[in-house]
């Protein structure tokens, strides 16, 4: 009987891996739509309140294939960018090329030519070199291309140190007190319109403060900026980074959305009116807000091993207090289709999908089947005593940055991505086959020897 089973927009669980196979990714596409246009509209409609405007991109980073491209657009998103290879996704989704905004710290002249001939919006300037590489490719493709600085704000958001990006010590972007030498070097190119700042704090964000922060240090230097472009600068970029909650634990911890909207718009609105800059255009880069919830890991359980836990370790963590032992649940997939845990230690919940059962909870690791102790899916959840190989688990929360930061690591083919919507499913990436993976290898490649060394 189906009774008791997990059912994901509508279809049990088990009938998309008995269709689909395991490891499996699902996205609801209704729910990524829904979201996207929750997130978009309660953006739009306060920057309307204060009497601007705001344009919302998808950050694509999150998680990109044609299909969510081109979801993400017919929403009415624009589209983030951050390599020529999700630059190609997004033109082969037919997206708007004028709707693009183009990141990274990086950008090989190459790339940058592909984006200023395709008419790219938007592109960010990340560092001083490439003021100059832009214009060298828009002077050839004889256009005016729209540019923005990225710079750091100073603010540190609190969230995991890999994750923040605002600070000073690390890659991205320029100081802001930077941001008046570098505008005269892109007033300095006719083939550049220089149309404002950029400054992306960091990922995962629940506090509100740094946004608001970071928000009045930038516009701070409007003026400045202003008086040097010799007009007002049009237009205010503040990246993404809203948090979701992985566990329930987090829920309560995070903003609503419309709040957030509420808040910056107010702080914007009143600290142009201060310091007397017309208020600019407002845009946003929501990446894992917009696909993170919509995205579910389905696995199957291999096997399960209980380990009795001295009682130091578990007096550490409130959870596992009054558990004696850990099960270690293995699944079939782990850090190549999930590296989150492995990389900033981040939490899922996880919950058995094919059964209910009422045998007495256990405390849980789920691991994958790499050979790493590292490999961690779920650090620590209860789930029924019983959990037993065969059956099928489900992973919460992991539409953004899960398949797109996934690898072949043991040579583990990717699972697809199957998209639910309106009680059906179909795959929108393919996934690998070992067959794929091994005809990479090869021994009959031509030599090279160089002539001379
Ligand atoms: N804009 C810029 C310039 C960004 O660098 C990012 C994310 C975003 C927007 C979107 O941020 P979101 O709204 O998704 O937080 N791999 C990490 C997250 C890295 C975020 C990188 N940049 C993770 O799995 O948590």
């Amino acid at each position: 009987s189906s009774c008791g089973e997990l059912k994901l927009g509508e279809i049990r669980a088990t009938a998309l891996t008995a269709e689909f196979g395991s490891p499996l990714y699902v996205i609801d596409e209704d729910a990524a739509r829904q979201r996207a246009v929750e997130i978009r509209t309660a953006l739009q409609s306060e920057a309307a309140r204060v009497g601007t405007s705001a344009t919302v991109y998808y950050a694509t980073k999150a998680f990109l294939c044609v299909e969510v491209a081109r979801w993400m657009a017919e929403e009415g998103l624009a589209i983030d960018v951050a390599s020529g290879g999700e630059l190609s996704v997004a033109l082969a989704a037919g997206v708007d090329p004028a709707v693009i905004g183009f990141h990274g710290n990086n950008k090989s002249e190459r790339e940058i030519e592909r984006a200023v001939e395709a008419g790219v919006g938007t592109i960010i300037l990340d560092s001083e070199f490439e003021t100059e590489r832009v214009a060298v490719a828009a002077a050839r493709a004889g256009i005016r291309q729209r540019v923005r600085l990225r710079v750091n704000s100073g603010v540190h958001a609190s969230t995991h140190d890999f994750l923040a990006t605002s600070h000073e010590d690390q890659k991205f972007g320029q100081p802001l007190d930077a941001a008046p030498r570098l505008l005269r070097e892109i007033l300095r190119h006719d083939n550049l319109e220089f149309v404002g700042l950029h400054c992306h704090i960091g990922s995962q964000i629940f506090a509100t403060d740094g946004f608001r922060e970071s928000a009045k240090r930038l516009l701070g230097a409007y003026p400045e900026l202003a008086q040097i472009a010799g007009r007002p600068i049009p237009e205010l970029n503040l990246g993404g980074g809203f948090g979701i909650a992985y566990t329930s634990a987090e829920a309560d911890e995070v903003p609503a959305i419309a709040d957030i909207a509420r808040e910056l718009a107010s702080i914007i609105a009143e600290t142009a009116s201060e310091i007397g800059v017309p208020l600019p255009k407002l845009a946003f880069e929501p990446g894992r807000s917009i696909i993170g919830q919509a995205g579910v890991t389905l696995y199957t359980v291999g096997t399960t091993k209980a380990v009795q836990l001295a009682g130091s370790d578990t007096a550490a963590d409130p959870v596992d207090l009054g558990f004696a032992e850990r099960l270690y649940v293995s699944v079939d997939g782990g850090m190549s289709d999930n590296a989150r845990p492995a990389l900033y230690g981040a939490d899922y919940h996880v919950r058995i999908a094919n059964r209910v059962s009422d045998a007495a909870p256990a405390l849980v690791r789920v691991v994958g089947k790499h050979c790493e102790s590292g490999d961690i899916v779920v650090q620590r959840d209860v789930l029924p005593g019983d959990v037993r190989p065969g059956d099928t688990l489900a992973v919460a929360a992991t539409g953004a940055y899960c398949w797109a930061l996934s690898s072949n690591y043991n040579y583990v083919p990717r699972p697809p991505v199957v998209a639910l919507s309106n009680g059906s499913a179909r795959v929108i990436v393919r996934g690998e086959t070992e067959d794929e993976l091994l005809a990479k290898s090869v021994s009959d490649a031509p030599r090279f020897t160089p002539t001379t060394n």
